[in-house]
Order: structure tokens, then C-alpha cells, then sequence
């Protein structure tokens, strides 16, 4: 499936409401003593109707768009990293890393968070798909996940947070907002000396950072950015 597609909790409910509605349509023509072809057709037409309408309201349309001139864009698929290619492409090294850690996006089998933690650095991941939850790997939107002030030493989010921010900013319907609001909540989640460590493409936001706050530094390399808090 396409990565860029998302949903809220209030979509799964949504979700749920339009499966309800099929469910009870289905079960007053299970009580009708004969059903025809084109009620079962009608029935079905407008499941599918339900479906586009939901799939509109959660994602927008500009996605679906896209999907019109070429199929391919609903199989834009993620892939997840070992922890030592993550750690090399975003410049990490063991002996620096400011604890604790959040790995925003840390993918379902979270590498590098098991990586770092047989390292004995204290570290928590979070991603919509993670799988073998367990202490400090929480399922969950990076959108919808509180970041606490003064809480991180670092922050990473390799291939993930940064790419779609990217995305939302360049598409003409995207959530750029939120990803903006979001992304300044997780600067100021960072303590003192803390960094947050991205894969690079956010520079229209770190230009604005730099020209408006003094309490930040951007070192951008061709693989990685690295925006630490200063005061
Ligand atoms: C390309 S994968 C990278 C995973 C991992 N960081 C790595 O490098 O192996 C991007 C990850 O972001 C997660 N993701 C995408 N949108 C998300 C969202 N809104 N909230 C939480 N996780 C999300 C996906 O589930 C996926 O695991």
C-alpha cells in the first residue's frame, strides 16, 4: 500500500460506521423473503461509494489523483534498515548518543531501537505498524503522539518523519500544518545538547527555524540532518 496514505483513530471509526451501515443493509436483505440481482448490485454500488467518500475525507483528494495517472502510486512501499546501515547513513555513533532516545517511525521491527538497547542505551520507538510491542515500543501516529518538552537527548527518525513531512509540504492538499506543529513540539521536546537526526529534505522548515529562533543549530550533510537545542 501506498506509505502516504494514513488514518486517524477518528477514520478507523469512520471506517468502522461505513462496515456497519454494509452489515445492516445486509442483514434487512437476509430478511426479505426474495432479493433481487439488482438489489444485491445497488447494495454493493454504494458500499463502493462509501468506501471512495471515506477514502477522500481521510486522505484528501490530490492522492487518488496521482493513483489516475498511474496505478503504481498506491504500492509506494516503505522498507525498513538494519540498525548499522541506519546508523552509518545518519552519522551515529554509540560512544556520542545523548540518552534517552525516541525513534520516530522506527519501523514493525524497530532495529535499531533492539539495536541500541543491547547497547545498553536507554531507547524508545514508536510507529503505526510496529509489531512485538513491548516495553517502550508504542503503536501509534507520530501525529497523535504527545512529544514532552525537555524529555529527549535524541531524537532519530530515519527515512520516515522527514519524508512525509516533505511529502504533505509539496502536495497541494497535504497536512503540512500539522506536520510543521509537530515538528517544532518535537524541537522543544529535545533537552539541552539534545539532537534530532532526520534524513535531509526539510530545508524550506530549517530556514525558517534558523531566521526565527536562536535556540537551534541545523548541520545538514548529504545523508542527514542533525537540528540540535542550544539554550
Ligand atoms: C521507510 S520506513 C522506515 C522504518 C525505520 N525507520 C527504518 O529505517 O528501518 C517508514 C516507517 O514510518 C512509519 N510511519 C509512516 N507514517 C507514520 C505515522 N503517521 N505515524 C507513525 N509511523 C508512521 C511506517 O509504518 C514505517 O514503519
Amino acid at each position: 500500500m501506498n506509505q502516504y496514505l494514513n488514518f486517524s483513530q477518528k477514520d478507523y471509526l469512520q471506517l468502522q460506521k461505513v462496515y456497519e451501515a454494509l452489515l445492516q443493509q445486509v442483514y434487512e436483505i437476509c430478511n426479505q423473503k426474495e432479493v433481487s440481482e439488482e438489489e444485491i448490485d445497488q447494495l454493493f454500488r454504494s458500499h463502493y461509494k462509501n468506501l471512495q467518500s471515506f477514502l477522500l475525507d481521510s486522505n484528501g483528494k490530490e492522492i487518488f489523483k496521482k493513483y489516475r495517472e498511474s496505478p503504481d502510486v498506491l504500492e509506494i512501499k516503505c522498507a525498513e534498515y538494519t540498525s548499522e546501515f541506519q546508523m552509518r547513513l545518519l552519522g551515529i555513533y554509540l560512544s556520542k548518543v545523548k540518552q534517552p532516545v525516541l525513534d520516530i517511525g522506527c519501523g514493525q521491527q524497530a532495529n535499531l531501537v533492539h539495536f541500541l538497547r543491547k547497547n545498553d542505551i536507554v531507547v524508545y520507538g514508536l510507529d503505526r505498524n510496529v509489531q512485538n510491542l513491548n516495553n517502550k515500543i508504542y503503536q501509534v501516529d507520530w501525529l497523535e503522539y504527545t512529544y514532552v518538552p525537555d524529555t529527549w537527548g535524541t531524537v532519530i527518525s530515519h527515512m520516515a518523519f522527514s519524508n512525509h513531512f516533505m511529502h504533505h509540504h509539496l502536495r497541494p492538499d497535504g497536512d503540512y500544518e500539522k506536520y510543521a506543529t509537530k515538528y517544532m513540539e518535537i524541537l522543544k521536546s529535545l533537552k539541552i545538547g539534545g539532537s534530532f537526526i532526520y534524513a535531509p529534505g526539510l530545508s524550506f522548515m530549517e530556514e525558517i527555524l534558523i531566521s526565527t529562533f536562536d535556540s537551534y543549530t541545523v548541520e545538514t550533510g548529504e545523508y542527514s540532518t542533525m537540528v540540535t537545542r542550544i539554550n
